[in-house]
Order: C-alpha cells, then sequence, then structure tokens
C-alpha cells in the first residue's frame, strides 16, 4: 500500500526532542497573546525563540516559498495563514497558531488554539470539539489499528455536533522530512486503510469547519486557505509515534493532560 518505514528507538529519541521544543513554543507563546497584537509579533516571538534560545531552525521558514516562521489561522482561515505586522487580533478571534521545529534534522510539528478575550460561546464549542476530535483519533492509535479508525471517529465527533471536516488537507508522517507517507486523513471508514506499527511517527490535525466543509485558497498569497461559507475554523495538531501499546504524543506541552 505504501512504503512507510517505522523509527529506530534512536531515531524516535530525535524526533522526541524536536516534538518537545515545537511544544515548548507553544507554551511560551499561548500565554502572550492579546487583543491588539499583531499575527507577526507573534511569529518573531517564536521565531527569536526558536532560533536564539532552542538553536533550531523553523521550518515553515522558505517551505516552498512560505515567507514567516509559523503559521496563524484566524477565524474564518483554516490552516496556513502568513503571520502578518497588519493583522491585529481583536477581542473575541481564536486563532490558530502552528509550529514546526527542526532539530538535528527532525521534526516536530504542533498546533493549539488560542482564544483572544472574550470568545463567544459558540467559537469556544467549535475549538474544544475539535481537540476532542484529535483526542479520540489519538486514543485509538496503536500496533494493529488502521487509518481509517482515526478518520471516521473524527468525522463522526465532528458531524455529531453539525459541523464539517476539511479534506483537502491532511496530516502526514514525519521525521527527517516536514511532510512524509503516510497521509493521515481526518475522514474515512472504519477497518480501511494503513495498518499501525510501532516506530511509526505521524501528525493529526483535524480542521473542522462550523459551516459547510469547502475552501479556498486566497490566489494573492498561495497560501491562505479559509472557508469558502466564511464560518469559522478550528484546527489542534500532535506529532505523535506509535509504541507497542498505543500513541507516544511527542510534541504534549507541559500542562497538557491527555485524556487517553
Ligand atoms: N505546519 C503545517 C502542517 O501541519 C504545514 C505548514 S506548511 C507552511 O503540516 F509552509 F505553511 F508552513
Ligand atoms: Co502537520
Ligand atoms: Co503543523
Amino acid at each position: 500500500m505504501s512504503n512507510v518505514t517505522p523509527k529506530t528507538d534512536s531515531e524516535i529519541e530525535g524526533m522526541r526532542e524536536a516534538g518537545r521544543l515545537a511544544a515548548e513554543v507553544l507554551d511560551i507563546i499561548g500565554p502572550q497573546v492579546e487583543v491588539g497584537m499583531t499575527t507577526g509579533e507573534l511569529d518573531r516571538i517564536c521565531h527569536n525563540h526558536i532560533v536564539n534560545v532552542q538553536k533550531a531552525i523553523p521550518a515553515p521558514l522558505n517551505y516552498r516559498g512560505f515567507p514567516k516562521s509559523i503559521c496563524t489561522s484566524v477565524n474564518e482561515v483554516i490552516c496556513h495563514g502568513i503571520p502578518s505586522d497588519n493583522k491585529k487580533l481583536r477581542n473575541g478571534d481564536i486563532v490558530n497558531i502552528d509550529v514546526t521545529v527542526i532539530k538535528d534534522s527532525w521534526h516536530g510539528d504542533t498546533s493549539i488554539m488560542v482564544g483572544v478575550g472574550e470568545v463567544a460561546p459558540h467559537a469556544q464549542r467549535l475549538v474544544r470539539i475539535t481537540q476532542e476530535c484529535l483526542y479520540r483519533a489519538l486514543a485509538l492509535v496503536k500496533p494493529g489499528a488502521v487509518l481509517g479508525d482515526l478518520g471516521h471517529v473524527i468525522q463522526q465527533h465532528a458531524e455529531a455536533h453539525y459541523y464539517s471536516v476539511v479534506k483537502e488537507y491532511c496530516g502526514h508522517g514525519i521525521g527527517k522530512a516536514f511532510h512524509e507517507e503516510p497521509q493521515v486523513l481526518h475522514y474515512g471508514k472504519p477497518g480501511t486503510g494503513l495498518r499501525l506499527e510501532p516506530g511509526m511517527t505521524f501528525t493529526v490535525e483535524p480542521m473542522v469547519n462550523a459551516g459547510k466543509r469547502y475552501t479556498k485558497l486566497n490566489a494573492r498569497d498561495g497560501w491562505t486557505v479559509t472557508t469558502r461559507d466564511g464560518r469559522l475554523s478550528a484546527q489542534w495538531e500532535h506529532t505523535i509515534a506509535v509504541t507497542e501499546s498505543g500513541c507516544e504524543v511527542l510534541t504534549r506541552r507541559r500542562d497538557e493532560i491527555l485524556p487517553f
């Protein structure tokens, strides 16, 4: 089906450090998000921490021409938002901050949603249900499980709340390359797709829309993906390794309690 080579223990050790650093960036930036701040400022804070403190590389910078060090996706932006000094965060916004760090050639890729000021209950609910989609998928990860099981549980949980799942973008294998095989779809049928084995490393990063699933790519910048209907979208992402008994979340944040 595909040539997904499980990683050795020493390779996973490298992934563990990259994942820890990516999570640390989110631990640091999350509490600094404030009304009136720009996404350009968020980018600079993350960039400087990654380069100067972590002595690591922000993977997005110059990746296929991406111009900044992180992605910042506000409200109806689904993913790949480009940080800008002209983009001020306003009260009630929800923003996804997506950080990918390269350390000793290994990648760690993770994102969170942050609320700006006072966030409306309907937006908070979208954010929470999307994180639950991620956790429900990760709870299924173990040797013998298949990727379709993960996609199905994400889709089922989102749709049970009358949300929709974005189909054009997916999770991915990750290692010395940012994006490797396999593709990790956030929808699907149980019992189908790639069978998981210990040592596989990949991301799960569901994008869930409050309205319809359809996307629009900004033709001017070539990156920013928004909902077609202009309604809100949320995303959470972790990088994980399949273990002998389940799932190791390589990008777990210090304060994050995993419900599985
Ligand atoms: N971090 C994104 C992901 O989860 C990819 C961003 S590509 C970029 O796969 F070029 F926009 F940074
Ligand atoms: Co990713
Ligand atoms: Co990412």
